[in-house]
């Protein structure tokens, strides 16, 4: 009987373990989902597209605080890209240089501001394209590719490097 009567104390024991294990794995998995929306833990892509003209080049040159990238010259349709954690305190910032000779022969460039935690966390997701045309360097939004910086008409040379 004492037998029987501490094995359903067992039973009761084990009962309790699997509640409250249920409990701590439900817990962590809420923690993971709101987590996950925040996008810290993944990692972001951001892609800038050559698409100014056939035969075209442009240079680029991306850097955030503590990164630079390097000055890149890209072929007509050719992309750089990098990744990138977001910081915790969605201060992450990426500025890209760009610069294309004109068909009058001038330098056409611009220096713009390509990831911003705070702007693009929500808008990008996880993945930032840009593509650089010759009237402007265009964004994708839900009515297709918009002009999101026009290139500057009267920029005193901006330094590349
Ligand atoms: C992350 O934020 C810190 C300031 O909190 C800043 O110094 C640093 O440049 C940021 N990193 C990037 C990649 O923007
Ligand atoms: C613009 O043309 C000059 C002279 O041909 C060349 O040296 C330079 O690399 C070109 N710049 C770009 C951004 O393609
Ligand atoms: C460009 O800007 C400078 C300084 O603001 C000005 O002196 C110059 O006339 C401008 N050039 C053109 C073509 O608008």
């Amino acid at each position: 009987m004492s037998t029987s009567t501490s094995s359903s104390h067992g039973h009761l024991f084990k009962l309790i373990t699997l509640v409250a294990l249920t409990l701590v794995i439900g817990c962590s998995a809420t923690w993971e989902v709101s987590h996950n929306t925040e996008f810290y833990w993944r990692k972001i892509h951001v892609h800038v597209e050559n698409d100014i003209t056939p035969n075209k080049m442009m240079e680029l040159h991306c850097k955030s605080k503590d990164d630079d990238l390097g000055l890149r010259s890209l072929e007509y349709k050719e992309s750089f890209s990098w990744k990138f954690k977001i910081n915790f305190s969605k201060t992450t910032l990426f500025f890209c240089y760009m610069g294309w000779n004109g068909t009058d022969g001038k330098l056409v460039q611009g220096s713009f501001e390509i990831y911003s935690a705070k702007r693009d966390r929500t808008r990008c997701g996880t993945q930032c394209y840009w593509s650089a045309r010759k009237d402007g360097v265009f964004s994708p939004s839900s009515e297709g590719y918009q002009v999101m910086y026009p290139w500057p008409t009267n920029s005193t040379l901006l330094l590349r490097d």
